[in-house]
């Protein structure tokens, strides 16, 4: 893959609230959190699992996306695949102490860029769920009572004609800088 071409994958991944009713097969489902689990982390420690439901669980998991009436289109994403914070190593650990950083945090963020990305390649399309209630998600996600759940990533086909939106984003200069070689 040339440098064009992964900007057209990186500008085509959006996300998208309004699902096809096309069931998405599930050697594909396992095959994109596959490839999302080469993501890299810190100390290789890979701190997280990823829990895919799809039916009547996944309407139950729904559920816990949509406090407030937010993300009413989860129900009608054929698969959620959540993102569950699992236990990393020594290494990584003592290193967020003594350096103050969540690496956590950071790893799970690239994982779920990995997944996102990794659907829109497959032709599917996804949106990352972050307003969620952990408490409502735990019992149809199988998980224990103090497992943290970040984000959960919405997958399936987008609904028919659903566009492909040109990018918002901040200006380069607001957002980049390559400082004078001179220090
Ligand atoms: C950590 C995180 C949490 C998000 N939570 C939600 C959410 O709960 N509901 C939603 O509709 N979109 C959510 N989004 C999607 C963002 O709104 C979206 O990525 C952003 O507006 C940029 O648009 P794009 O993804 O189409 O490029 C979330 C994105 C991230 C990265």
């Amino acid at each position: 893959m040339d440098l064009e071409q992964l900007e057209q994958l990186f500008l085509h991944r959006q996300s998208t609230r309004e699902f096809s009713s096309r069931p998405v097969p599930d050697e594909l489902v396992e095959r994109i959190c596959s490839l999302a689990l080469l993501a890299p982390s810190a100390c290789n420690a890979q701190p997280w699992k990823l829990v895919a439901v799809k039916g009547e669980r996944k309407n139950k998991v729904a559920k816990g996306l949509q406090d407030l009436g937010m993300n009413k289109f989860a129900t009608d994403a054929p698969v959620l695949i959540a993102i569950v914070e699992a236990k990393g190593n020594l290494s990584a650990t003592v290193g967020s102490r003594f350096k103050d950083n969540d690496f956590t945090h950071n790893d799970i963020g690239i994982l779920t860029a990995h997944l996102v990305l990794a659907a829109d390649a497959a032709g599917l399309s996804t949106c990352i769920l972050g307003w969620r209630n952990e408490e409502k998600l735990r019992a149809p996600l199988g998980l224990g009572e103090k497992e943290r759940i970040p984000t959960v990533v919405a997958l399936g086909y987008a609904a028919e004609d659903y566009p492909i939106r040109p990018k918002k984003r901040k200006p380069l200069e607001e957002k980049f800088t390559f400082l004078p070689d001179e220090a």
